[in-house]
């Protein structure tokens, strides 16, 4: 796919969760929150064995691609998969269109092997961190990674409130990720999913992270723009900090 995460893009991403949408109508709601001002979709896959609840998969990834679209290029569709075993499917999303791939490493018994498929299927890859999961996978993973996800709620539902102690790992991979940086000129995005709402993404911001994932707190409302706008004015004053 052509869109991929560039240097150039702004510095925070707004990434609204589908989990939350009207899966009735959802390629349409697709693009209403990308004209809304969303940046990417973000794809939570669910499997009722990693995570008590089933979503969805490839075939609804095809399905919304056509409509995943931002002043005539592609959107990101970030996908999450909170499945187990991993491998299997991955190429069948990259064939679905997806551009950028993040597991949990507990659901693969190895995980450099997945992320050099993930890298390999030609999409862009995550490792994803629950709550009371550890970082140190970190330690022999950074170079194959262009996002690191911590989730701010235990993963298999939407709605959930912001564990407050996430902060604190996000200013972790804060400094962990700049040094990284400073080391091989390389960006890798720090990305927070869950219970972010126009009230604390701030705070989430000045932690340290850059890109959010939304699912209540835009498909909850009736008008996606103006809940997309409180958010970057939000950032706003995190970026002026
Ligand atoms: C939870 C999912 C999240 C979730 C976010 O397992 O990974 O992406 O849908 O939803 P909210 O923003 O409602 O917490
Ligand atoms: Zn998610």
């Amino acid at each position: 796919m052509e869109s991929q995460i560039t240097p150039s893009q702004s510095k925070f991403v707004i990434a609204p969760s589908i989990l939350s949408a009207d899966f009735a109508c959802l390629g349409k709601e697709v693009q209403d929150v990308l004209v809304a001002g969303a940046d990417w979709i973000h794809f939570d896959v669910m499997d009722n064995h990693y995570v008590p609840n089933l979503t969805i998969g490839p075939l609804v990834c095809e399905a919304i691609r056509p409509y995943a679209v931002k002043n005539g290029k592609p959107a990101v569709i970030d996908v999450h998969l909170m499945i187990e075993p991993v491998d299997r499917i991955v190429p069948d999303f990259a064939k679905a269109g997806a551009n950028l791939i993040s597991f949990h490493p507990e659901a693969s018994p190895h995980v450099n092997r997945t992320l050099n498929l993930i890298r390999d299927q030609g999409c862009q890859s995550g490792l994803v961190f629950n709550p009371a999961t550890p970082l140190d996978h970190l330690d022999h993973t950074l170079d194959l990674l262009d996002l690191v996800l911590l989730m701010s709620v235990n993963p298999g539902f939407g709605g959930q409130s912001f564990i407050p102690s996430t902060l604190n790992k996000i200013a972790q991979v804060r400094a962990r990720l700049d040094q990284y940086q400073a080391d091989t000129g390389r960006h890798i995005r720090l990305e927070v999913d869950g219970g972010i709402k126009v009230d604390n993404i701030e705070e989430v911001a000045r932690a340290g992270a850059d890109t959010f994932v939304a699912g209540s707190a835009i498909f909850g409302k009736d008008n996606y723009s103006s809940v997309i706008a409180a958010m970057r004015a939000e950032l706003g004053k995190s970026s002026k900090a």
